[in-house]
């Protein structure tokens, strides 16, 4: 069944419970990205201008043990008033007597903010009572929590169970995600390139497999390019391998052969004998890597094959960075797939937290079609998987 747009419910007058994905990477209590928070606000804007009134939650890092004041949403309460421009309540907690009473004395245009939802133990366990006890805080449930889709939690799935059909449905920005991605799997227009990073292989292979057929051309860098490399007994010195998947790496380069996908992997490699900035770094000439270096990054004649493949693209997606993106020494990789892929003329997704930092880095997210607020999220939707959040809509 398709999913309702909050559009479609009766936002006038009612309480919405809204789950966003508020999970922001924070330095000594400050926020240093508010791209989630951001990407929210047209929901909250368009549910408080019809006159409904928010009662919003979102997980934090991953406390362990109850609440915990370094993950409190205090911060976050804060920065949202900002760009709302006026203060939003705070509930010192998720549920209990005084985030009821703060819920129950909201007025139409008000929102506020409970505590993180991870500071309940029911949360992350999907809790059916926990479910039903944040349910009870509104009449309506919007969950537009693209990021935290892909978990099973109270909050993003169980306490749908407790609204009736007509009465939750998705946000705006899930909508946007859904749409987006959903182009480049169901309908995408050809050539169809995917560029795939990131340390391991064993974290991206369902997506490569899932792809396999309807992208034209597979991209792959990173580390878990190294275990591509040793299935073709190419030498890779002291490169990341996954010894263990050596096998399924050299049947799905049989697999892509037979099904038309061409899977290009690196030709040459910036090299270091550790990732560490100030390393003597040397590029290779070729694919091979020497006994005690380590591929950190793909090289210049990698960059430009890359490029060329994405030339003619009309549709890319991107997930994962091509070396050790966090230190400059290997970045440059990962910066020329992110101009590449902004220079592609077709429709471009870009997701994950590296590859999305790159792209704002370099300056180019404003030329990209998509740029995924979703990291495991929209890996998974790639990988082919239902994900709970979306179910529990539906
Ligand atoms: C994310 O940052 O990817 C989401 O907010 C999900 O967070 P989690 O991996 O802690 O569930």
């Amino acid at each position: 069944m398709p999913i309702r747009s909050m559009d479609e419910l009766p936002l006038q007058g009612n309480k919405v419970f809204v789950r966003v994905d508020f999970n922001v990477p924070l330095k000594n209590g400050v926020i240093q990205d508010d791209t989630r928070i951001r990407a929210a606000l047209p929901t909250l804007r368009r549910i408080l201008e019809v006159g409904g009134a928010v009662v919003l939650a979102s997980h934090l890092g991953r406390p362990k043990g109850g609440p915990d004041p370094a993950f409190s949403l205090a911060p976050v309460a804060e920065r949202l008033g900002e760009l709302l421009g006026f203060s939003v309540f705070q509930a010192p907690e998720v549920v209990g007597p005084k985030a009821a009473e703060l819920a129950n004395a909201l007025e139409p245009g008000e929102v506020l903010l409970l505590e993180n939802v991870r500071f309940e133990p029911g949360e992350t366990k999907n809790d059916p009572d926990l479910g039903g006890r944040l349910a009870a805080l509104a009449d309506l449930y919007v969950n537009d929590a693209f990021g935290a889709a892909h978990r099973a939690h109270a909050s993003t799935a169980g306490m749908a169970a407790y609204f009736r059909p007509d009465h939750k449905a998705a946000g705006y920005l899930l909508l946007r995600e859904l749409e987006a991605l959903r182009r480049v799997l169901e309908s995408p227009e050809k050539p169809f390139a995917a560029v795939l990073g990131g340390a391991k292989v064993s974290d991206k292979i369902a997506v490569v497999e899932n792809l396999l057929g309807k992208a034209d051309r597979l991209l792959v860098g990173g580390g878990m390019a190294f275990t591509f490399l040793a299935a073709q007994g190419v030498e890779i010195g002291d490169s990341l391998l996954e010894a263990d998947r050596i096998d399924v790496a050299r049947e799905t380069l049989g697999k892509a052969r037979a099904c038309g996908s061409e899977i290009l992997l690196p030709l040459d490699h910036v090299i270091a004998r550790e990732p560490a900035e100030g390393a003597e770094v040397r590029t290779t000439e070729g694919t091979a890597i020497p006994k005690g270096w380590k591929g950190l990054d793909i090289g210049p004649r990698t960059r430009d094959a890359f490029a060329n493949a994405l030339a003619d693209a009309r549709t890319v997606v991107w997930n994962g960075p091509m070396g050790v993106f966090e230190v400059p020494a290997f970045a440059e990789g990962t910066f020329a797939v992110a101009r590449a892929v902004a220079a592609a003329p077709g429709f471009t997704v870009v997701g994950g937290g590296d590859s999305v930092s790159a792209v704002k880095k370099s300056g180019v997210a404003d030329r990209i079609g998509h740029v995924s607020t979703g990291g495991g999220a929209s890996l998974e939707f790639l990988e082919g998987k239902v994900l709970p959040g979306i179910a529990a809509l539906e």
